[in-house]
């Protein structure tokens, strides 16, 4: 189903929000297939382009469907450059909790790209304001990302760009809430072992991006969503401020879009 925004959500849309498009899947399934495609769309268009990436549960299918294209011969990494939108702090590269750990295994691993020019912010920098500022310079020098692709927190956060009363710009180590903590849980031995620092992009480094989609699967990312969809900016949900970029594209199945 595919449809604008402005007939779903708000019969008196403001101006801007007819810029958000909506793409609501039946399924995961679907919302992985959707999303690879879009992306392999901007890969065929541009093959020596810059893909900005995401990790999560969220995109995990997605990564598959780019694979299995790559595989057989539909889509050419060997030009690509990617930058992640963030890493935890401190962490190793080798640790399996590591988003470089994910993204190797999701991705890189299987896929002909040049792994030197695959870029996560580095967890291991011994000093992480120095690794964020070099981090987004290095972004903004590449023109920021032909494609950036997001996943959504339950509580609206974007990269690991917290509800809070200020947002940042730009890249930046930040602590994570108690709601984020919890939520990686499941992928340490417990709450405790989550690390409480995050590098990650700012706001404005996302919105840097070219063209943007934000994927979203399941339930409990029906409030967030809405609250996006919304149309309005507000700091309290910082995929909120995805309404001030031109072309964003939304991918979610049934169960996010209906809750
Ligand atoms: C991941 C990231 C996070 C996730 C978000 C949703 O690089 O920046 O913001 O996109 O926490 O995670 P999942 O997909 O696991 O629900």
């Amino acid at each position: 189903m595919r449809f604008p925004l402005a007939e779903a959500i708000n019969p008196n849309p403001f101006e801007r929000n007819n810029t958000m498009e909506v793409i609501v899947c039946k399924n995961y399934d679907e919302v992985s297939a959707k999303s690879a495609e879009i992306v392999a769309a901007v890969i065929k268009a541009k093959p020596n382009g810059v893909l900005g990436l995401a990790t999560g549960s969220t995109p995990e299918g997605m990564y598959a469907k780019l694979v299995e294209m790559n595989k057989k011969g539909e889509i050419d990494f060997s030009g690509i450059t990617t930058v992640n939108l963030d890493e935890y702090y401190p962490i190793s590269p080798e640790n399996d909790q590591s988003y470089r750990y994910f993204m190797n295994k999701n991705l890189f691993d299987h896929v002909n790209i040049d792994k030197a020019k695959t870029n996560v912010p580095n967890g291991a920098a011994p000093d992480g304001d120095a690794e964020a500022a070099r981090y987004e310079a290095y972004v903004r020098s590449l023109g920021g990302a032909d494609i950036q692709v997001l996943g959504i927190g339950r509580n609206g956060h974007i990269a690991f760009n917290e509800p809070d009363t200020e947002l940042v710009p730009v890249t930046h180590v930040t602590s994570l809430t108690e709601d984020t903590i919890d939520a990686n849980a499941r992928f340490f031995a417990s709450a405790a072992d989550v690390p409480t620092h995050a590098l990650t992009m700012g706001m404005g480094t996302i919105l840097s991006a070219k063209k943007i989609i934000i994927l979203a699967n399941g339930k409990n990312k029906h409030d967030a969503v809405m609250q996006m969809l919304k149309g309005t900016v507000t700091t309290s949900c910082p995929a909120s401020f995805l309404n001030l970029h031109d072309d964003v594209i939304l991918v979610c199945d049934e169960a996010c879009y209906n809750g």
